[in-house]
């Protein structure tokens, strides 16, 4: 499943962010192409922008895709509702899901054969994570006029940061949407920003493997350059 409905407001102005072109292909493309690359991914569920569907089918069509079975519905207004509706055209008898953000296109195949795999093996939820580079704080409110105050640092050595694609047990990771999606109509969404931390929120529990540097999520513009960078070096290295 990949929420790719989102508009991009901190890459810029332009269209779309899962439709900004990457190498030649939009990014939504290369990353249904990296999911397809994995033998344990039989059908590829894009929620698209909802007003891009047609053209988003149409994209998927002109960049052929490996045999595998490809359905494209509306997104919603936010990342959690956009993976729901994704969901909901997923059939009971699909056991596995791994949701994977349109905005990583660069994923390698191991990560996704090694978060399947391990859904395969047992796990209810599986997430691909980084050791962090940089020491992270923890910061309070500014007081006015002032600057934020530190209020502590976490260890850096018990953190990771967290990529996609998530994998879970298909019908848990439906019922923690459907639980959050009665909190948030009776007011009290939880706040959380991946589809891991649903599971976690309902007292699931959720297991990392190794992710991968070319997993980053392209955010901001100088993402982008990365990825162009790393996909020169890719085609470079396999002679293209
Ligand atoms: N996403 C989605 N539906 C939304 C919002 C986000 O399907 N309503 C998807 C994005 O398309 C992206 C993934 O969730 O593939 C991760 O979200 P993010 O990186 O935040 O993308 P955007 O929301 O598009 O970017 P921004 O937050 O900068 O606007
Ligand atoms: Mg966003």
């Amino acid at each position: 499943m990949v929420p790719a409905a989102g508009r991009g407001e901190r890459l810029g102005p332009g269209a779309p962010k899962a439709l900004r072109e990457l190498g030649g292909a939009p990014l939504l493309v290369h990353a249904v192409r990296a999911l397809a690359r994995s033998r344990a991914v039989g059908l590829v569920v894009v929620a698209a922008p909802p007003d891009g569907v047609a053209e988003v089918v149409g994209l998927l069509d002109s960049h052929g895709l490996d045999g595998k079975d490809v359905r494209v519905v509306a997104g919603g207004a936010t990342r959690q509702e956009s993976v729901r509706l994704g969901l909901a055209a997923i059939g009971e008898q699909v056991e596995i899901v791994l949701v994977h953000d349109a905005a990583r296109p660069l994923v390698p195949v191991e990560v996704v054969d090694a978060v399947a795999a391990a859904v395969r093996a047992g796990a209810q939820a599986v997430v691909p994570a980084v050791p962090l580079a940089d020491t992270v704080k923890r910061v309070g409110p500014a007081p006015a006029g002032g600057p934020e105050p530190v209020l502590d640092t976490p260890d850096r050595a018990t953190l990771r940061a967290v990529q996609t694609p998530q994998g879970f047990r298909r019908s848990l990771l439906a019922e923690v949407h459907a639980r959050a999606l009665a909190e948030q109509e009776a007011g009290l969404a939880p706040a959380v920003t991946d589809d891991a931390g649903l599971v976690e929120h309902y007292g699931g529990q959720v297991v990392v493997v190794p992710g991968h540097e070319e997993a980053f999520k392209v955010t901001r513009p100088l993402d982008l350059v990365l990825a162009e960078a790393v996909l020169a070096r890719r085609r470079a290295s396999d002679g293209f």
